[in-house]
C-alpha cells in the first residue's frame, strides 16, 4: 500500500475526479476527508470507502469561503489526528462568456474557488508539514491553462493561476521536505463538470455535444476522453513516495493533447 498511515485532504471528493481520488488513495491505505457542498455526495464516497473497509470522514465545506477551508482541516485533525497530503482538487468552470462580457462577479467566484482556496489550504497545512519534514500537495489544473480555449476566460486564468502558485509554494517547501505538483487532466467527459460544458458549447454554437467532443478528440494523440481513474492514478503516484524527487512540476494526463 503506498499510503498506508496517511491522512489525506481531497477537496471537491464527492463526484467525478475528486470522488476517483479519494477512493485510490483510500484503498492505498490513506485515511481521507472528503470535502464539497454537497452532502449526500460526500458522505456517500465515504460510505463506499468505509464499505470497502477504508477510512474516510466527510466534511462539508464552501471553499470560497475561508472559514470553511479551517473547518477541512479542523475536521481533518480531529478524524484522522495529522494532515500529510492535500489535494486541490475542487473547481467551478463559470459562464461561458467571452472575456469583453465577462462578469465581475462570476470572476471573483472562480477565483475565490480554483485559486484562493488553494492558497488558504495550503497556508493550513504547510506549517504542520514544514514540522515533520514531510508532506505532499497536488493542485488539479488543466490543459486549458496551457492551451487557448475561447469563452473560459475566467476558469482558465484561475488554473494558469494554480500552476503558478504550485511552482512557488514548490520552491518554499522543497527543503522542508514537502513537495508540490500539479496534474493537468484532458476532458475527462465522464464528469458532471465535463457533461456540463459540453452541452453549454453545444448551446453557445449552436452544434450538437457530439460534434463538439468529435472536435475535442481529434485534438487529442490518443483521440479519446481520459477517465477519472487514468487522472486518481496520476495522482496518486504524486503524492506517493514513488515521486520523491518530483516536485514543482505539472504533469498532462491528456492522451497527448499539450506538449510543455
Ligand atoms: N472533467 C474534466 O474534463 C476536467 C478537465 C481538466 C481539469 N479538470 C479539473 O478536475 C477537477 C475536478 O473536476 P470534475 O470534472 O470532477 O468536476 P465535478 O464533477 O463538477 O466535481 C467538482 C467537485 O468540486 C466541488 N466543488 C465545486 N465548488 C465547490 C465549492 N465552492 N466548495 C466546495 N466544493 C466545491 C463539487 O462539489 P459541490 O458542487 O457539491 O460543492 C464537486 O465535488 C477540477 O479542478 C477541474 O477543473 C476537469
Amino acid at each position: 500500500m503506498l499510503l498506508k498511515g496517511q491522512v489525506a485532504i481531497v477537496t471537491g471528493g464527492g463526484r467525478g475526479i475528486g470522488r476517483a481520488i479519494a477512493r485510490r488513495f483510500a484503498a492505498e491505505g490513506a485515511a481521507v476527508v472528503v470535502a464539497a457542498r454537497s452532502e449526500h455526495e460526500i458522505k456517500q464516497v465515504v460510505a463506499e470507502i468505509q464499505g470497502a473497509g477504508g477510512k474516510a470522514a466527510a466534511v462539508q465545506a464552501d471553499l470560497s469561503r475561508e472559514a470553511d477551508c479551517k473547518k477541512i482541516v479542523d475536521g481533518a485533525r480531529v478524524a484522522f489526528g495529522a494532515v500529510h497530503i492535500l489535494v486541490n482538487n475542487a473547481a467551478i468552470y463559470g459562464p461561458i462568456q467571452p472575456i469583453e462580457k465577462f462578469p465581475l462577479r462570476d470572476w471573483d467566484e472562480v477565483m475565490a474557488v480554483n485559486l484562493r482556496a488553494p492558497l488558504v489550504l495550503s497556508q493550513l497545512v504547510l506549517p504542520e508539514m514544514y514540522a515533520r519534514k514531510s508532506g505532499s500537495i497536488l493542485n488539479i489544473s488543466t490543459v486549458g491553462a496551457k492551451a487557448a480555449f475561447s469563452l473560459s476566460g475566467a476558469y482558465t486564468a484561475s488554473k494558469a493561476g494554480l500552476i503558478g502558485l504550485t511552482r512557488t509554494t514548490a520552491a518554499e517547501a522543497a527543503r522542508q521536505g514537502v513537495r508540490v505538483n500539479a496534474i493537468c487532466p484532458g476532458p475527462v467527459t465522464e464528469t458532471k463538470m465535463s457533461q456540463d460544458l459540453t452541452r453549454e458549447f453545444a448551446a453557445h454554437f449552436q452544434s450538437g455535444g457530439d460534434e463538439v467532443l468529435k472536435q475535442m478528440m481529434q485534438s487529442i494523440l490518443q483521440g479519446r476522453p481520459q477517465t477519472a481513474d487514468e487522472i486518481a492514478s496520476a495522482a496518486l503516484f504524486l503524492v506517493s513516495d514513488q515521486a520523491s524527487a518530483i516536485t514543482g512540476q505539472t504533469l498532462n494526463v491528456d492522451g497527448g493533447m499539450v506538449f510543455y
